[in-house]
């Protein structure tokens, strides 16, 4: 039998995008509990099943063990806070939320994109989890996104599209290049900035900064939209990318800086300044995010 490192395969499973779902419940003693819950899975259209797998060491696990009715809500990508509380909170996880009880007595989360009501169909002892399914009462669905989840980090498609809609209008596009824990800056004379170019509406952003990277001699792989600022004055849009380069070759008036000295240098704006070492921290926790906004306030998703 091989040996399962149990890290290696928690992070193979959290390769798997999913959506966030909170889960409730009342005991017998009246006593409201809810988990947050990704292994929410869609299973039968006739008879109406769904399930989810509560693991065994829930400290509500007993009541979703014996439960007769439960419920579930799939979380909009602004009730990131409620999926956190979910996960982790200590006492009353529906204290501070809008909430109201369906026809069993199982909360119903205000501002969810959907929620079931089911009575337990059957429990499946599987390893240290169950396989709690659900034989759906009442639902109810809108069309808001819904929260993402993936690699242990939250995401939005709504935030995504939005973003990727601004890349197209004119403006600003431009990278951060990482390569060996350094980042690749331009140095000006107010300051160091990331290499960027202009771009236009009939060339998407990305493209534009993929060329213009290139025909640098840069050897890079572009991924996803970091930060979009918004200049209302010039009505123009700043986009940034990451990017990893494949070696350390620097382009004219360009030098890698250590991430380590990022906190220790001048930058040319406050914005570049505030997004790299967002980046720095971000790099640190694993888990980079997408900011939306203008120089001063703005969304991260
Ligand atoms: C996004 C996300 C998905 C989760 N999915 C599950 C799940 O499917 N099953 C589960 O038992 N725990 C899951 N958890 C962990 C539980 O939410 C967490 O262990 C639980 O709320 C702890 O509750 P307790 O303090 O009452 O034991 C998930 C956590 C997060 C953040």
């Amino acid at each position: 039998m091989s040996t399962i490192d149990t890290r290696e395969l928690r992070n193979a499973f959290g390769s798997f995008m999913t959506g966030v779902t909170v889960v409730t419940a009342v005991s017998d003693s009246g006593e409201k509990v809810g988990f947050t819950a990704n292994s929410f899975t869609s299973v039968s259209v006739d008879p109406a099943l769904l399930l989810v797998c509560p693991s065994n060491k829930l400290s509500s696990f007993e009541v979703f063990n014996q439960c007769k009715h439960f419920a579930i809500n799939i979380l909009a990508e602004d009730q990131q806070d409620i999926s956190n509380t979910f996960a982790s909170a200590k006492g009353d996880r529906f204290a501070d939320i809008e909430w109201h009880a369906d026809e069993n007595g199982c909360p119903i989360i205000a501002g969810s994109v959907a929620h079931f009501s089911c009575s337990t169909f059957n429990t499946i002892p599987a390893g240290d989890h169950i396989l709690l399914v659900g034989e759906i009462q009442d639902f109810a669905a809108n069309d808001k996104p819904g929260l993402g989840y993936s690699r242990g980090g939250y995401f939005s498609l709504g935030m995504e599209h939005k973003a990727e809609e601004l890349t197209h209008l004119i403006g600003k596009v431009g990278a951060i290049i990482e390569h060996n824990n350094q980042l690749l800056l331009k140095k000006t004379e107010q300051g160091y900035t990331v290499p960027q170019v202009s771009t236009s509406k009939d060339q998407g952003s990305k493209n534009t900064i993929q060329q213009y990277l290139k025909e640098k001699g840069l050897s890079c792989k572009v991924s996803s939209v970091y930060s979009v600022y918004e200049n209302p004055e010039a009505q123009a849009f700043s986009s940034y990318y990451r990017a990893v380069a494949d070696n350390d070759v620097v382009t004219e008036g360009c030098e890698y800086v250590s991430i380590n000295e990022l906190k220790n240098i001048q930058f040319c704006s406050a914005d570049v300044q505030s997004m790299l070492l967002r980046y720095v921290h971000e790099k640190h926790n694993g888990v980079f995010r997408l900011y939306v906004g203008d120089e001063k306030s703005g969304d991260i998703h």
